[in-house]
């Protein structure tokens, strides 16, 4: 028995134009840009290498860079759930503009947004 990987049903085409789509919104997002580096190329090729292996392809971001230890890669960053919003709002874009569908869509939303949620390290302040 022979299990598509998520990562060979996205196709790795497809993938990097998510995440380029992505960052172009994340660096326009009033919540997101200012926590971001100005240039996103670096993020973005990270981000390319960290979500193949996610979905099952070969490991590029570890093999360049070690475990994920995503949670406290993110340490740094006040990750507020208004943002993590954001950042899924953008996520949800960007797989309209690449025209990602149906239930491999689904899926790889859905682990997003757990990820997502499992990121935040700050409450939200009241203004
Ligand atoms: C890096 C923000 C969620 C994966 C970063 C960076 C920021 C950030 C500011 C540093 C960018 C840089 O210096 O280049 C956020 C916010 C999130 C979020 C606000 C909202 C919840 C996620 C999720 C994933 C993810 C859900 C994975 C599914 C990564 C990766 C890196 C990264 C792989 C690069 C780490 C490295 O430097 O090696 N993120 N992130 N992030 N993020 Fe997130």
């Amino acid at each position: 028995e022979n299990k598509t990987l998520p990562f060979e049903a996205i196709g790795e085409g497809t993938l990097h134009r998510l995440v380029d789509a992505f960052y172009r919104r994340v660096g326009m997002h009033p919540d997101l840009a200012p926590i971001f580096p100005d240039d996103l190329t670096e993020t973005a090729r990270k981000q390319k290498q960290f979500l193949t292996q996610y979905l099952g392809g070969p490991p590029l971001y570890t093999n360049e860079h070690g475990h994920p230890m995503l949670r406290a890669r993110h340490q740094p960053f006040e990750i507020t759930p208004t943002r993590a919003k954001a950042w899924i709002s953008c996520m949800s874009e960007a797989m309209d503009e690449v025209g990602l569908e149906s239930s491999v869509r689904e899926d790889f939303f859905a682990r997003l947004y757990l990820t997502a949620q499992h990121m935040i390290n700050t409450p939200d302040t009241e203004t």
